[in-house]
């Protein structure tokens, strides 16, 4: 796997804003719910818990997490200014009393351990360089019997409607950029061994997809691809899930 991590150590994650920059980012996570992406972790979320959400990025799927665990605090945290940018704007009418967002690293989180009962963390582990450095963090500052989800593509279970090759092509385009950057386009498959590995217990791993299957879905993706990379394309992902994660 290429990787940065030898020429600029500092910086161990990727920036993941397309070239296309804010609108791109906005338009694409801000789709985003906790119904539909964190829906394997919400049967064991409950009222009064306190969760983290980590690299929440404009924070749509924080935002309904706060939602579901109030009174309990949800603090979105993204190394990203610009993100948290776009969170704060978004929250600004809307009244979460229980809902903040902080500047912060996930590989150096800036809580005292055991600080939550629940972490969340969605599309970022394929960025990390050095996912395990961030495990470990996220191991730190969750209670004991805190439970974790994380959720992660595979780019191998990408489904891809037209018969165009370069369709395809384009795909795995832009899992080797990933990779370039210091990702991993394959981190679904690696998160349940990784979790093991990290000392979390009872750990269960499933999968599901994003579908971009209406023509307003297919239209959105096409748009947000061709500010990527100059293709249109139609298709949808694979996603494995890793939930839930007690810490023993
Ligand atoms: C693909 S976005 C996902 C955002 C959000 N979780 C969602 O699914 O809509 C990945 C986010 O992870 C953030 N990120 C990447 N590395 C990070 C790190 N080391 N610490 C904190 N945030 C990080 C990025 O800034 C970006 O906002």
């Amino acid at each position: 796997m290429a990787t940065s991590t030898t020429e600029q150590p500092e910086d161990r994650s990727q920036h993941v804003n397309t070239p296309a920059g804010e609108d791109v980012t906005l338009r694409h996570y801000g789709r985003r719910t906790s119904d539909k992406q964190a829906a394997f972790l919400l049967p064991y979320l409950h009222p009064g818990m306190d969760l983290l959400d980590c690299g929440c990025g404009p924070g749509s799927i924080t935002e309904g997490l706060a939602r579901l665990v109030s009174p309990g605090s949800v603090v979105g945290i993204d190394r990203d200014p610009q993100q948290l940018e776009k969170a704060q704007v978004r929250m600004a009418n809307q009244d979460h009393a229980n809902l903040r967002f902080e500047l912060a690293d996930l590989y150096e989180l800036p809580f005292t351990d055991n600080s939550f009962d629940a972490t969340f963390s969605h599309a970022v582990f394929m960025h990390l360089s050095d996912p395990m450095a961030a495990l470990r963090e996220i191991y730190r500052v969750l209670k004991p019997g805190g439970v974790v989800g994380i959720r992660n593509p595979d780019f191998t279970g990408y489904l891809i409607a037209g018969a165009d090759p370069a369709m395809e092509n384009v795909w795995k385009l832009v899992g080797r950029l990933t990779e370039q950057r210091g990702g991993n386009a394959y981190m679904g498959r690696r998160l349940r061994g990784m979790m093991q590995q990290a000392g979390f217990v009872n750990i269960g791993a499933s999968a599901s997809y994003d579908s971009f299957g209406t023509e307003e879905a297919t239209q959105h993706w096409g748009n947000l691809m061709a500010d990527y990379i100059p293709l249109k394309i139609t298709f949808g992902s694979s996603w494995t899930t890793v939930s839930p994660h007690v810490k023993s």
